[in-house]
C-alpha cells in the first residue's frame, strides 16, 4: 500500500511538473515593480504569479518584488537588459530613452477618461507601440492601466497660475516637464520610491499621480491639497526582454501570453474601482483637502496645457496622435 501511494504520488508530480520531469529547473521570472501591492499594478503582478503557479507550476516560477525592493525606476531597465529581472511594468512615461511615440500617453487633457484610454489601447496604432522598442530588446506584452492623474501641492491649486513658482515631482518624461513649465512651475525627475521623502523634505512642493498611488504611498502626509484635474492618465506597459521571452519554449510562452491577457483584463477592470476606493480612503483620512474644479476652471487648465499636443506632434508621430484624438466621446 505504502509503495502504491509513493508510486501514485510520483506519477502525479511528474504530470504536474513537466519542467522538473526532465531534470530542468523551472524558468524563473522575477517581476519587479515600484508600487505597493494594493494598487492595480501590484495586484496584477500577484494575480499573474498565482495563475502561473496554478497552470504552469513546476515549469515556470514567478517571484514578485513590489515597492522598489529589487530595482527602482533608475535601474530596472538596465537590470532587464542584464537578465537580472525578467518582467517589469513601468509607467509608459518612463520609456522616452527608447521611443518618443509613447509620449502620446503623457499629453495633458488628450484623453477624457480611462475608457477613452482603453479604446485607444485597442486600436492597431496602439498595438504597434508594443513593438516600438524592439531594437532595444524590449518586448511589450500588454498595456495595464492605473487611473486618471490628479495634482497635489502644499497650497491650493485652483487656477493654472497657482502652480507658478512651485517645484513638482515628475516621472522621467519631457512632456511632463513641459507640462509644468507651461504653468510657470519647475519639474524634478524623481524615482517613484523617493517621491514621498522628496515631498516631506520640501525638495518639491507638489506632484501628480493617480489616487491609488497617492493613497498607497501616503502622499497626503505631505500634500494638504489635492486638485481633481483628471488631466492625464497613468498607464503601464508590461514588458520583458525580447531575448528572454523568445527563449521560452513555444507551448509555455503561449500559455504565459494567455495568462497575461487574462490578467490584463482583470487589472484594467479593477483600476477604476481601486482608484475610487483610494480617493475615498485618502479624503476620509482628513489630511488633505479636495479642490474640485468648475467647468470653466478646468477649461483654464486645459487651455494652459493643450499647446503641448502640437509641440510634441512631430516626435510622437502625427498618425499616433490622430489615432488618440479620435477616441473621446465628445
Ligand atoms: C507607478 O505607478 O509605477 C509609479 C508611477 C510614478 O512614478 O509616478
Amino acid at each position: 500500500m505504502k509503495y502504491l501511494f509513493a508510486l501514485l504520488l510520483s506519477c502525479s508530480l511528474l504530470l504536474s511538473a513537466p519542467a522538473l520531469a526532465d531534470g530542468k529547473e523551472p524558468i524563473l521570472i522575477k517581476f519587479s515593480h515600484v508600487v505597493a501591492e494594493d494598487t492595480p499594478k501590484g495586484r496584477g503582478a500577484l494575480l499573474f504569479q498565482r495563475l502561473v503557479a496554478e497552470r504552469l507550476g513546476g515549469a515556470v516560477k514567478v517571484e514578485v518584488y513590489p515597492n522598489s525592493t529589487l530595482f527602482g525606476d533608475a535601474d530596472e531597465m538596465a537590470a532587464l537588459q542584464r537578465g537580472e529581472v525578467q518582467m517589469l511594468a513601468p509607467s509608459v512615461s518612463k520609456f522616452e530613452a527608447y521611443t518618443k511615440q509613447l509620449q502620446v500617453f503623457d499629453l495633458p487633457f488628450l484623453f477624457d477618461d480611462l475608457a477613452a484610454v482603453k479604446r485607444f489601447q485597442r486600436r492597431d496604432k496602439s498595438r504597434e507601440l508594443l513593438r516600438s522598442m524592439a531594437a532595444n530588446n524590449i518586448y511589450g506584452l500588454a498595456f495595464w492601466n492605473n487611473g486618471m492623474k490628479q495634482l497635489s501641492a502644499t497650497r491650493e491649486l485652483r487656477a493654472p497660475g497657482d502652480a507658478k513658482g512651485l517645484a513638482f515631482r515628475i516621472q522621467s518624461s519631457s512632456v511632463l516637464e513641459a507640462q509644468f513649465a507651461a504653468l510657470g512651475a519647475e519639474a524634478k525627475r524623481i524615482p517613484f520610491g523617493e517621491s514621498l521623502k522628496a515631498l516631506q523634505d520640501g525638495i518639491v512642493q507638489g506632484t501628480e499621480n493617480a489616487w491609488s498611488n497617492m493613497t498607497a504611498s501616503g502622499f497626503d502626509r505631505a500634500q494638504p491639497f489635492i486638485t481633481e484635474t483628471n488631466h492625464g492618465s497613468l498607464n503601464y506597459m508590461l514588458i520583458s526582454s525580447s531575448s528572454f521571452w523568445q527563449s521560452i519554449p513555444y507551448a509555455t510562452r503561449s500559455e504565459l501570453e494567455a495568462i497575461v491577457e487574462e490578467v490584463t483584463a482583470q487589472v484594467n477592470r479593477d483600476a477604476e474601482e481601486l482608484n475610487r476606493k483610494g480617493r475615498e480612503q485618502l479624503l476620509g483620512a482628513g489630511n488633505a483637502r479636495l479642490v474640485t474644479l468648475g467647468k470653466e476652471e478646468r477649461a483654464a487648465w486645459r487651455a494652459a496645457m493643450q499647446p503641448l499636443w502640437q509641440q510634441y506632434e512631430a516626435e510622437i508621430g502625427a498618425d499616433v496622435l490622430r489615432a488618440a484624438q479620435t477616441v473621446n466621446r465628445r
